[in-house]
């Protein structure tokens, strides 16, 4: 067995990552060893065998690991993973920050879509693994299939992105504000008789108000929407809007970095009050006008996990929200159908539990690829 280090298992990233790798018997196959980088000392879960927990800042004894899994958040990649390959680490990491993202000798990890590239990566020697943007990686989830037959010759993606992506503060935030906004006119709602309109008032006096807290998300989540996702790159992009096309491409070996074309990938990223579900609206282009039934195949075929939702109402409201996906690794992709700009032009809607595909899942295949 091989021995690997485990770092940022106790966040919420790194508790889901934990919980799929003990339901996927992940352990059986490692020896793990537990770092935390605030209790040192301390002991390692009881699940886990309650060993010391060793300080995830001490480069010696990260050193003597072949393989390193962190998702302790970019600050902790930034501090530690240059000193560590300046001491001479040449074992593999895996990482869920986007600190080495998009590092040209990093791979972006992917498997059920990318299994190729990063399998000529671990040939040529490639050390450095990270999981994608969760937005794009659920995406890729759905699409793979349209990917595959190279159908696309452009896209936009609308997205409709949780709380959840922000940190377990923001969701705590949201569900603050939700409460609040119910206790703000709870006695009106209570009344059948009262006007909406006065209700709707006190809401948005709530909203406006400053002892709505809101720290984490800079203002009110709650019957409201974010149109900013991340850093302002300052050319009217923001920092989540560039990932898509940029991760997107690195992802599938795209790109003239790979000797070939990158694919157009442009739209805009947007807050929602859902939990932990990222939704997104997509358009896309395709290359040619390909029949709707066709079109249902290629994607039921693209991935395992992607799930066609027939275009009706009804299958719509079953199987296409964040409150049907959560906690499941499908990722469904639904209201499909061609637009009146052509035929050519396909409409879709598409979800994934970020916390699944979009952050642990590729984190514990990629581990298990590395076990060989
Ligand atoms: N940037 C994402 C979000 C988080 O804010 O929703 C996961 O990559």
């Amino acid at each position: 067995k091989q021995s690997v280090g485990l770092v940022g298992w106790r966040g919420m990233v790194g508790s889901v990552l934990m919980q799929r790798m003990r339901d996927e018997g992940d352990f059986d196959l490692i020896d793990p060893v537990f770092f935390s980088t605030s209790n040192a000392g301390g002991r390692a879960p009881e699940w886990a065998g309650s060993t010391a927990l060793h300080s995830a800042f001490d480069i010696d004894a990260l050193k003597k690991l072949p393989i390193i899994l962190t998702a302790q958040g970019g600050d902790y990649t930034t501090e530690v993973y240059a000193k560590l390959r300046a001491a001479g680490w040449t074992g593999v990491w895996i990482d869920a920050a986007s600190t080495l993202r998009m590092k040209d000798d990093a791979i972006i990890v992917l498997d059920p879509v990318n299994r190729n590239v990063i399998d000529a990566a671990i040939k040529k020697g490639v050390k450095d693994f990270i999981g994608g943007n969760c937005t794009v990686s659920c995406m890729l989830m759905g699409l793979a299939g349209l990917f595959k037959h190279d159908l696309i010759e452009w896209m936009t993606s609308m997205t409709y992105q949780a709380a959840s992506g922000g940190g377990a503060q923001h969701m705590r935030e949201l569900l603050v504000q939700f409460g609040l906004l119910n206790q703000s006119v709870k006695s009106l709602l209570d009344d059948p008789a009262s006007a909406i309109l006065e209700i709707d008032r006190g809401v948005l006096a709530k909203q406006q108000s400053a002892d709505l807290p809101q720290e984490h998300f800079g203002i009110p989540l709650a019957g409201n929407l974010i149109p900013w996702i991340d850093k302002d790159l300052g050319n009217g992009m923001s920092r989540e809007e560039w990932k898509a096309e940029a991760e997107t491409n690195k992802i599938l070996g795209r790109g003239p970095g790979f000797g070939n074309t990158a694919t157009p990938i442009d739209g805009l990223c947007v807050r929602v009050g859902a939990m932990r579900c990222h939704s997104q609206a997509l358009t896309i282009k395709l290359k040619k006008d390909v029949p709707m039934d066709e079109i249902g195949d290629i994607l039921a075929q693209g991935t395992a996990w992607a799930k066609v939702v027939d275009n009706t109402k009804e299958a719509t409201l079953a199987a296409l929200s964040p409150v049907s996906v959560t906690g499941t690794l499908d990722i469904p992709v639904g209201r499909l159908r061609k637009m009146s700009m052509g035929s050519e032009f396909l409409s879709a809607f598409t979800i994934g539990d970020q916390l699944l595909w979009g952050a642990a899942e590729p984190l514990r295949r990629m581990l298990r690829i590395s076990l060989g």
